[in-house]
C-alpha cells in the first residue's frame, strides 16, 4: 500500500480550475460529456485500487485554487492539475506550486497544442513533472497513473 514513513496512505490532491465545473454541457464536442463528478469518482476509485486517499477541489477564482495549493502542502503527496485557462495566463499558480514543492502532473481534456496558438504556452509545464493532454477524462486516469509511478507509492 501506498504509505508514507508514518504508516498513513499516502495522498494524491486533484485540482480542476475554472470552468471545468461545467464538464457535460460546456463545449462538448471539445470536452465531452463526462461530468467532474464523474471524473472525480472515477480518481477516487483509481486511488482506493492503489491504497491512496485522493481529495479533489475545483474552484472558478484563481486566489482561491493557491490558498487550497498552500493549504495542500500540510498533507498531500502529489497534485494532479487541471488548471484550465489558468495555465496560459497565471504566474501565481506556477509559483503556488513551486512554493509548496509538490510534484504535480498537469492534464488536458483536449489537446492544447491543436487549438488555438494562445493554447500551446503553459506556465506550468515546465516545473511539473509531465503533462497529459488531448485523451478526454482518460488524460486524468493516464495523469494520474503517471503520478502513482513517479511517486513510486502504487500497490499494483
Ligand atoms: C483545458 C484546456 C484549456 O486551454 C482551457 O482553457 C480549459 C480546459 C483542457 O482540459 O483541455 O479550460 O485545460
Amino acid at each position: 500500500m501506498g504509505m508514507t514513513n508514518s504508516g498513513k496512505a499516502k495522498e494524491i490532491q486533484v485540482f480542476h480550475g475554472p470552468n471545468l465545473n461545467l464538464l457535460g454541457t460546456r463545449e462538448p464536442e471539445v470536452y465531452g460529456t463526462t461530468t467532474l463528478a464523474e471524473i472525480d469518482g472515477a480518481l477516487r476509485a483509481q486511488g482506493l485500487d492503489a491504497g491512496l486517499e485522493v481529495k479533489c477541489f475545483q474552484t472558478n477564482r484563481e486566489g482561491e485554487l493557491i490558498d487550497e495549493v498552500h493549504a495542500c502542502r500540510e498533507h498531500a503527496d502529489g497534485i494532479l492539475i487541471n488548471p484550465g485557462g489558468l495555465t496560459h495566463t497565471s504566474v501565481s499558480l506556477r509559483d503556488a506550486l513551486l512554493s509548496v514543492d509538490i510534484p504535480f502532473v498537469e492534464v488536458h481534456l483536449s489537446n492544447v497544442y491543436a487549438r488555438e496558438s494562445f493554447r500551446r504556452h503553459s506556465y506550468l509545464s515546465d516545473v511539473a513533472v509531465g503533462i497529459v493532454s488531448g485523451f478526454g477524462p482518460a488524460s486524468y486516469r493516464l495523469g494520474f497513473d503517471a503520478l502513482v509511478t513517479h511517486l513510486d507509492c502504487s500497490t499494483v
